[in-house]
């Protein structure tokens, strides 16, 4: 019986099923009435007593074996075919690939051309204190600009911020000089919502802090970025201007032209966009962050950036960028 009962295993595991075909000639050969499993049962059948009982078991076990070989067989083939079939009838795998913000997009560009010229990169947090965006940047008390229209209040004294010149402040109380950062974030105002302003927007500051730095350092850096970012003939002006933080202040319009409608629109009929409002830092806003204003000097900047983005991806109206609109989005994929 032994004999016979290890013939059976070898034969079934000698038998190489890998087709639906291979399979069932196993079943014929192995697992059918007159196959070669119930053989074996009738010559078991034939035993007597103890010798019975002895091989009882091991008949079991060796059939059990015999139809495990068969099931793991058909399962791997039928799952084979399986998904061999389905696979040619499936549409191909979609996943979806995201897109970069095209306002992000623009903050990396230009933070990309200051890294370049020195500048790294500092944030400050966007709900700010009564300190750090107007008192230490010099606004006097009775400033227009905290009034509650301009700047969404938390709490007393704490607000969104209004301007990233905040983070000036906090880098300069840091004392760790010279400064030569660029600090780009979102800001908020309480206006009006329209095509043109939104109550939130982004901007990239500027600060450098030195021994001895002068307006023409300014300039210079201002003029190395636009014509980075805008294109090597870009023409530029400055325009006096008042800030508080600053002493002179500046705002510098870049050309572009009254050829096109658009361009008309956002130039007023002029030609020139404002870009941005810059200065040498004010004095007393050193000294508010206990920086000797004697022996340093300073210019800071801070640039607009959505309507670049608007400018630079023809976008008409501003709200487009945040509303989530998928199509509006999906055509920057490939930034
Ligand atoms: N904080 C100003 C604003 O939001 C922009 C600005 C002007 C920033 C002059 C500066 C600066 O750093 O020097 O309108």
């Amino acid at each position: 019986m032994r004999e016979q009962i290890d013939n059976l295993i070898q034969k079934s595991k000698s038998f190489t099923i890998t087709t639906k075909e291979d399979l069932e000639k196993f079943r014929l050969k192995f697992l059918v009435k007159k196959g070669l499993v119930n053989n074996l049962f009738q010559e078991f059948r034939l035993l007597e007593g103890e010798e019975k009982k002895l091989w009882g078991k091991e008949i079991n076990i060796a059939k059990q074996r015999v139809e495990k070989f068969y099931f793991d067989a058909q399962n791997k083939i039928n799952g084979e075919v399986y998904f061999k079939k389905k696979e040619q009838e499936l549409p191909g795998y979609f996943s979806e690939i995201g897109s970069r913000h095209p306002i992000n997009f623009v903050v990396e560009e230009m933070s990309q051309i200051f890294e370049r010229s020195g500048f790294s990169i500092a944030s400050g947090p966007e709900i700010e204190d009564d300190w750090h965006n107007f008192s230490a940047l010099n606004f006097p008390e009775n400033h227009p600009a905290r009034d509650m229209q301009d700047t969404f209040f938390v709490g007393d004294d704490i607000a969104l911020r209004t301007h990233t010149s905040s983070v000036q402040v906090r880098l300069m109380e840091k004392g760790d000089l010279p400064i030569r950062s660029i600090m780009p974030g979102r800001v908020y105002r309480n206006e009006a919502i329209s095509a043109r302003s939104n109550c939130f927007f982004h901007q990239v500051e500027g600060l450098y802090i030195n021994k001895g730095v002068s307006f023409l350092d300014l300039k210079q850096t201002l003029y190395n970025f636009v014509q980075e970012f805008f294109g090597a003939n870009t023409r530029v002006r400055f325009r006096a201007s008042y800030f508080p933080f600053t002493e002179p202040s500046a705002e510098m319009d870049i050309y572009l032209g009254i050829e096109t409608e658009s361009d008309v629109r956002l130039t007023k009929g002029t030609g020139w966009l404002e870009i941005l409002g810059c200065g040498m830092v004010d004095p007393n806003v050193l000294e508010n962050c206990n920086i000797n204003s004697k022996e340093y000097s300073g210019f800071a900047f801070g640039l607009g950036v959505d309507r670049m983005a608007m400018l630079k991806y023809g976008v008409k109206d501003l709200r487009t960028f945040f509303n989530g609109d998928k199509r509006f989005l999906d055509q920057f994929v490939n930034l």
